[in-house]
């Protein structure tokens, strides 16, 4: 089993308290060791520590460029011998060194049906375009930014009167139902990415990830 997990946040941290929570109950079988942020004020470090998981504040201020803020927050991630790290609200681009360095190890969880709305502001965009379903999908993490193999998606009706917020709201609840079941996958070792394809049970996941339709 692969069992330890480095979290990467930078904000409130909803998604970290789901794999937290999940790890506590047994629904994921193993454990978070170190929570890192590149702000200081994330919320996501206080519930890191009320779960009495060791945190890191790593500020880019100090760093020159991308690529030497990387190999910092590389160099933290390979002290804690991670099995795997997950980016959960972690708002930075990474550079391909980084993302070479841990390939087939890193999941991220992104506020869309991807491929559409890589980026940001994905709640408003469906609204804008007049989608009529929206939702989130769980990938490995490849060079090109939200472009990784998908894992699994969940989605969610897009109402009329819907706001950005309320989209967000609807659509993270899915988050923190999906997220913890990848995660599981992964240090269960039932899933790996292979030739750039996301593999659960050593069969090649379709494009819309496991519970494509
Ligand atoms: C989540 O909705 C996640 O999908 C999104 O940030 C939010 C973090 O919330 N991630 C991205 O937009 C990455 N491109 P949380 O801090 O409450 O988990």
């Amino acid at each position: 089993m692969a069992g330890n997990i480095v979290v990467l946040i930078s904000g409130s941290g909803t998604n970290l308290q789901a794999i937290i929570d999940a790890c506590y109950e047994g629904r994921v079988n193993a454990s978070i060791c170190t929570v890192i942020s590149n702000k200081a004020e994330a919320y996501g470090l206080e519930r890191a520590a009320q779960a009495g998981i060791h945190t890191v504040v790593l500020d880019p201020k100090p760093y020159t460029d991308r690529e030497t803020y990387d190999q910092a927050l590389g160099d933290i991630i390979e002290q804690q011998q991670a099995d795997l790290i997950v980016m959960a609200g972690f708002m930075r681009i990474l550079s391909e060194p980084f993302v070479q360095r841990f390939s087939g190890k890193m999941l991220n969880i992104h506020p869309s049906l991807l491929p559409k709305y890589q980026g940001l502001h994905t709640h408003q965009r469906a609204i804008d375009a007049g989608d009529q379903e929206h939702g989130c999908s769980v990938h490995f993490v490849t060079p090109e930014l939200d472009g990784g193999p998908v894992i699994l998606q969940a989605k969610v009706p897009v109402f009329s009167e819907d706001n950005a917020n309320q989209l967000a709201a609807r659509v993270q609840v899915q988050e923190h139902a999906i997220y913890p079941v990848v995660v599981n996958w992964f240090v269960e070792q039932r899933l790996l990415m292979q030739q750039g394809k996301a593999v659960l049970d050593g069969h090649i996941l379709p494009s819309g990830g496991y519970a494509n339709n």
